[in-house]
């Protein structure tokens, strides 16, 4: 009888199911109302007095331990189960951020499909220029003073060769080959040796426009931009043209707008006079147009050029224009809805 236990308590001990059903079926087996456990205290009379002890508590032992090896299974298959947790199918796949478009780049686009609407098409140029189409033919011979206006990065190994100081030159490099009707954008970055502030960069982007045919006139430039600014800026801005000096156009002005943070009022941005500037244009200098060959007799035409970031900071109400180069996902995040 005693050897009967010690042959389950074996059997016991190899026991082991990742199965709940024979987890219970092993429970009714031993610990059942009919079951091996039960038997055993039933035929505990029937041994000899002088075993009875040791019989006793080896019963005990292997009650014990049918127990606990049913409570080590049950927690076995809890714990399997917490360890896939992170593969369950039915939960909501995780959510991955992703970015969003540059407000620069934001109003380049907005700005590009206002004058796309009137037959402006995109025209575009190297960083890397010389001298001819930064300066030179733009009516900028060398010792120009007004070469000054734009503090040029030279190539040290060849300062025939810069960072171009404005897109003008893509407008140099459309004239040379395009003869005829000329309606041309050109946005891109350009490069100044400017200190760094709340106001400028060394890095900033343009957006030039190039307008030529045979008969074009200030009024054509004029209404070009009324027609821009009252897309862009909204219908009820007002527009002023400053007389200017810009050496590829002659005349030439400078084109302010009503401050849209004061309404005109005078605000810090405005300086208190209640217009903010936003373009230089003119209509282009014949000497501009021989440097291209185009007869200066037969056409004539005119451009504009602003500085994408002051524009934008104008829209958004932006007070320091290097938010736009440091990447900061707070400020970023906040051109989300104008993707
Ligand atoms: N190229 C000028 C600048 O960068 C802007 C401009 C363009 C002015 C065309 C007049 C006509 O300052």
């Amino acid at each position: 009888m005693l050897d009967k236990v010690k042959k389950y308590i074996e059997e016991v001990d190899k026991f082991s199911s990742n199965s709940i059903e024979e987890i219970e079926n092993f429970r009714i087996q031993y610990l059942g109302k009919n079951g091996i456990i039960n038997d055993l205290f039933y035929s505990f009379k029937e041994i000899p007095p002088n075993e009875k002890k040791i019989f006793g508590i080896e019963l005990n032992k292997l009650k014990k331990n049918i127990q606990s090896k049913i409570n080590d299974q049950k927690l076995n298959i809890k714990n399997t189960k917490d360890d896939n947790k992170e593969i369950d199918l039915s939960l909501p796949a995780t959510k991955f951020k992703s970015g969003t478009r540059h407000p620069i780049s934001i109003v380049k686009n907005e700005i590009i499909e206002i004058f796309k609407n009137i037959g402006f098409i995109l025209s575009n140029g190297p960083e890397i220029e010389d001298d001819w189409h930064n300066f030179t033919a733009l009516n900028l011979p060398k010792d120009h003073p007004a070469r000054d206006m734009q503090d040029t990065f030279f190539i040290q190994k060849n300062p025939d060769y810069l960072l171009r100081t404005h897109t003008s030159s893509v407008q140099v490099r459309y004239m040379e080959k395009n003869k005829e009707t000329i309606k041309i954008l050109s946005p891109g970055r350009v490069f100044r040796n400017e200190s760094i502030s709340a106001r400028s960069h060394c890095i900033f982007h343009q957006i030039e426009g190039l307008c030529i045919n045979n008969n074009t006139t200030f009024s054509d430039l004029k209404s070009c931009i009324y027609y821009f600014v009252k897309s862009f800026f909204g219908e009820y801005t007002k527009i002023r043209f400053r007389p200017s000096y810009f050496p590829f156009t002659e005349p030439s002005a400078e084109v302010d707008i009503s401050c849209n943070i004061c309404n005109g009022k005078g605000c810090n941005v405005c300086k208190y006079s209640g217009w903010v500037e936003i373009l230089g244009c003119g209509m282009i200098d014949p000497n501009v147009l021989k440097n291209c060959e185009i007869d200066p007799i037969q056409k004539s035409g005119f451009a504009f050029g602003m500085g994408i970031e002051r524009i934008t900071m104008l829209k958004y109400q932006i007070s320091d224009l290097r938010l736009f180069f440091e990447n900061d996902i707070r400020f970023l995040n906040q051109f989300n809805l104008s993707i």
